[in-house]
């Protein structure tokens, strides 16, 4: 059945959420949606939310899912703002639960506060297919970057999370707890074994060399000009690659923050004794 695709830039975080909808049935899905936060007033806000919850009012659309690619680290999901709005079911792939006991252990989350597999509405299998309308969408692992990553195959239209990002800028950072640069490279063979006009649509793009905003390319593009890994590069030479990189990136600025909600689908940390709920930075951990 047709679809429609609308994408949404978050420019403070370089990240793109994708509403797509089902265009006979109005049946809707919502992947990776963004919460606005900052970092040194420790505000969470929902403007960027507010716009495209607008956007899903002003068609009409029934939100039915809510799907994270992984646990993002560079910001806050929205999903749970978009839940409260919508009655939409928040779905990841099932190996969240990994992702889950490293920062559960990490941030000391134990009993009420630590994360588990019932924050998410759902977890996903390896190939389980969802619908909106008769549009099938498939989940389909990708790990590498973290182990929870998916891809979501709808037509032909791949959402690929932290896999790929654009040819000119390569692939996504291994280096997390639980990342594996030979892992994302099977990954993404398996994106370039779907068929070379599927389009691919990006988590990120960082516009290097200032050039204008992108987030949509092609299998085939990306085997042809992806800069780690297109032209045939070698498993064991993009391993080296990936990793020199990975040396020399900071720690990404809101990944203490990020994760600690990230992990509970987006559920901000239950509130002290005092009504407040904070975030915590362990120190000297990472
Ligand atoms: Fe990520």
């Amino acid at each position: 059945m047709p679809t429609q695709i609308e994408s949404f830039f978050h420019q403070e975080t370089s990240s793109f959420t994708y509403l797509v909808y089902d265009i006979s049935s109005k049946e809707a899905v919502l992947i990776d949606p963004v919460a606005d936060f900052d970092l040194f007033s420790g505000k969470i806000s929902y403007q960027s939310a507010e716009m495209i919850f607008s956007q899903i009012e002003a068609q009409q659309l029934k939100l039915k899912w809510i799907l994270e690619t992984h646990a993002h680290a560079d910001h806050i999901t929205a999903s749970q703002w978009f839940k409260a709005k919508t009655n939409a079911l928040i779905l990841i792939g099932a190996r969240i639960t990994t992702v889950q006991q490293t920062f559960n252990q990490l941030f000391n989350l134990t009993s009420i506060h630590a994360a588990t597999a019932e924050d998410f509405d759902q977890l996903l299998a390896d190939k389980q297919v969802i619908t909106i309308g008769n549009t099938p969408i498939k989940c389909i692992y990708t790990p590498g970057h973290t182990p929870s990553c998916s891809t979501y195959l709808i037509d032909n239209h791949a959402f690929v999370g932290d896999t790929l990002f654009m040819p000119d800028y390569g692939t996504a950072r291994c280096d997390f707890p639980g990342g594996d640069a030979g892992t994302l490279y099977d990954s993404i063979k398996t994106i370039f074994a779907l068929p070379e006009e599927t389009h691919l649509y990006m988590c990120h793009d960082y516009q290097p060399g200032d050039r204008e905003l992108l987030w949509q390319t092609t299998v085939k593009e990306q085997k042809i000009h992806n800069i780690h890994i297109g032209n045939n590069r070698t498993r064991s030479d993009f391993i080296n690659l990936r990793q020199e990189r990975d040396k020399q990136l900071k720690v990404p600025k809101l990944l203490l923050s990020a994760l600690q909600i990230n992990i509970r689908a987006g559920k901000l940390p239950i509130a002290e004794n005092n009504n407040h709920q904070y975030l915590k930075i362990p120190i000297n951990q990472i």
